[in-house]
């Protein structure tokens, strides 16, 4: 049976690379981005082509059923890669709405299709949230990285923690990068 492997963030970078990488090992891929000329080269750098593209701004709540209605099947895995390291602004001067969009594509975004996605989990699902390093370990920050991105990444690192532990008596793993 073909396993479906969902990412987000398919569009550049780390998710582009492991959306080639699952679909030319076999698996159907679900690349969620914004950018539908990005996704649509991701697709032809693949040997099969076995990738559907979503369009989805996934800071939205409501374009996170564009994601949801596609789907008719259990997932195999669930790769968040979804991210922005904007505004690369201090905290000292950003305004609320942009780091209310920020928190919205780093935190909101994940925790959110994660919630919605469960829907098509089973025991074998697999969830993993890419981090970053540039979190807040033992209080300390790195000041060549935002605030914006630095906060946004430690909650989702938090928010891994709590998934883990409400899904506990589930078969569903959870793991942050
Ligand atoms: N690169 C690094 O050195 C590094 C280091 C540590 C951790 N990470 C983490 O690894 C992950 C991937 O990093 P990367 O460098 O590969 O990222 P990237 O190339 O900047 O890609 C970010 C992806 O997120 C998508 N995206 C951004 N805003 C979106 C939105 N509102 N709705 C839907 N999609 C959106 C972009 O697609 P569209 O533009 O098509 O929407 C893009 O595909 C991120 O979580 C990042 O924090 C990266």
């Amino acid at each position: 049976m073909v396993q479906w492997v969902v990412i987000t963030g398919a569009s550049s970078g780390i998710g582009q690379v492991l959306t080639i990488g699952f679909s030319n090992s076999g698996y159907n891929v679900l690349a969620i981005g914004r950018n539908e000329i990005a996704l649509q080269r991701t697709k032809l750098l693949t040997k099969n082509s076995k990738v559907t593209i979503v369009i989805a701004d996934l800071s939205e709540e409501s374009e996170l059923d564009k994601v949801v209605k596609i789907l008719k099947v259990k997932i195999k895995y669930l790769i968040h890669c979804v991210a922005t390291t904007e505004p690369h602004l201090p905290l000292t001067t950003i305004t609320r709405a942009a780091l209310e969009k920020a928190i919205n594509v780093n935190v909101m975004a994940p925790i959110f299709l994660t919630q919605k996605l469960a829907l098509y989990f089973d025991a074998m699902t697999r969830v993993l949230f890419i981090g970053s390093d540039y979190i807040g370990v033992n209080n300390k920050i790195r000041p060549n990285i935002t605030g914006s991105y630095g906060i946004s990444k430690s909650a989702l690192r938090v928010a891994v923690e709590y998934f883990r532990h409400e899904y506990k008596d589930t078969a569903f793993s959870f793991k942050s990068l």
